[in-house]
């Protein structure tokens, strides 16, 4: 069969089942889109406590390598995936599957996919419900004169508040599904034009804020000094986390994105400015808040109240802090908007396409899934904070189980089908790197070092190479 043939025979056989599916109107929204998902709370909320808990720089060192090792060959493959299969992650997988002749089981892997999507946005609403209840506080002056305690106990106030956590979650599903079952397009790209701008510059005024505080120099050493006899094999394993988190991998996020993606669109180029942008934010906030934290007596393992107890005390000393607080809390809820939608994408699209249902109709069905899982890690921080599993609350075993244990299970399996059961000249053509040399390379990190990466960290986080 020529490659031709393959690829139609691919492309109709996914198509049988479905409806005619939209696609990005540019390559700009897609780009946009990419970094709508990669970039929310995982930069701003998740990357400077788990760098804080995990000893700072070796951390940080270990996660890039992670993101260039891992994170792009797997998010480009992810990309791939998606529009070549022309369908949700099961859909498209099994639509690979067959044109490569392999098991029909593979499917499973979008299958996995996609319900690792829903148990992560079941945490995910809550910790943005946080940004969103932040958002009156600021308005309100609450933040002025707030020093180190205080701002630690108005932050313990709102996590011992059930029904205000309950409200403010059910409120960003709400906005999150009302989002998606319109259709994520026109939403998506009026949102993001002002956002990404706008939080960079916030962050950037933060960074420059942190920089007179006297710590900075601390902070720099702290994030970009690496002491290696501070990290752990778990540490390992939740830097691996953390690259799949960040980047929105191993959960069928990126690869719907891809499905909707327009012929002709450097996959790699995409994929490089997405990782380059969601490092940059993460490093940012980083330097934006562990000089904060250093100036105020924090420990850097406090675990994930850091940037909601770090950042108010600078709004609350900073000149115009009132404005920049309440601008910062609604960038972070929007952030934290557009990688909620993407997380909710996989099932919508698997829902609408497996089961014929309407675009609202799956929004309905996955919101009162997420809604009741949502509940548990509400109580966590509350009723149910006693109620723990190796020392692990509800929400904290959701973060586990997700972060480090389902996406790089996920992400694994992809690039397993990608590098050895799809054919070379399948994935060659499919890609669409021009330049000879540089498929090679991401042929190469795609069929070892990435796998091999992943298996690594592990099985030294289970403790056999300790
Ligand atoms: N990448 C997002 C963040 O860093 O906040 C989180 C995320 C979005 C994870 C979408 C997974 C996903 F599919």
């Amino acid at each position: 069969m020529s490659e031709d043939s393959i690829s139609v025979g691919a492309a109709s056989a996914a198509n049988s089942s479905r409806v005619a599916r939209s696609q990005w109107s540019s390559r700009w929204v897609f780009f946009l889109a990419a970094t709508g998902s990669a970039v929310g709370l995982g930069n701003v909320w998740k990357f400077p406590y788990i760098t804080g808990e995990n000893g700072g720089g070796a951390f940080v060192l270990v996660y890039l390598a992670c993101i260039l090792a891992i994170g792009i060959p797997l998010l480009m493959a992810e990309f791939m995936i998606g529009r070549r299969g022309q369908a949700n992650p099961e859909g498209a997988v099994a639509a690979l599957a067959r044109e490569a002749r392999a098991s029909r089981h593979w499917r499973k892997l979008g299958t996995v996919a996609v319900l690792t999507g829903l148990l992560i946005l079941s945490f995910y609403v809550v910790v943005a419900g946080w940004a969103l209840a932040y958002v009156p506080t600021a308005l309100m002056g609450k933040f002025s004169g707030l020093d180190g305690a205080a701002s630690s106990a108005m932050f313990a106030a709102l996590l011992a508040d059930p029904w205000k956590l309950l409200g403010c979650t059910t409120l960003v599903l709400l906005i999150t599904l009302g989002t998606v079952s319109l259709g994520v397009k026109e939403g998506l790209e009026r949102s993001m034009r002002f956002m990404m701008p706008g939080l960079f510059i916030l962050l950037l005024v933060l960074v420059g804020y942190a920089a007179t505080t006297g710590y900075f120099g601390a902070a720099l050493n702290f994030l970009f000094y690496p002491d290696f006899s501070k990290i752990t094999g778990q540490g390992v394993l939740v830097a691996l986390g953390h690259s799949f988190f960040t980047l929105s991998l191993g959960c069928g996020a990126m690869m719907v994105y891809g499905s909707y993606l327009p012929p002709g669109t450097s996959i790699a180029k995409t994929t490089l400015m997405v990782a380059l942008t969601d490092t940059g934010v993460a490093l940012l906030a980083g330097l934006a808040i562990f000089p904060l934290m250093f100036a105020n007596n924090l420990e850097p393992s406090m675990g994930p109240g850091l940037v909601f107890v770090t950042l108010p005390i600078a709004f609350g000393q900073m000149p115009m802090g009132q404005l920049i607080g309440v601008l910062f809390f609604i960038m972070l809820f929007i952030a934290a908007l557009t990688s909620a939608i993407s997380l909710s994408e996989p099932a919508i699209a698997w829902l609408t396409e497996k089961f014929t249902v309407t675009r609202p109709k799956a929004a309905l069905i996955s919101g009162a899934v997420l809604w009741l899982l949502s509940i548990g890690s509400v109580l966590s921080f509350n009723a149910w904070s006693e109620m723990t599993l190796h020392g692990k609350t509800f929400f904290d075993c959701m973060d586990y189980l997700t972060a480090n244990l389902l996406m790089p299970l996920g992400g694994l399996l992809t690039v397993l089908f990608s590098g050895w059961v799809l054919s070379r000249a399948t994935v060659q053509q499919a890609i669409g790197i021009d330049h000879p040399q540089l498929f090679q390379l991401w042929w190469y990190l795609l069929r070892w070092l990435t796998p091999l990466g992943i298996l690594v960290v592990f099985l030294h986080a289970i403790g056999l190479f300790d």
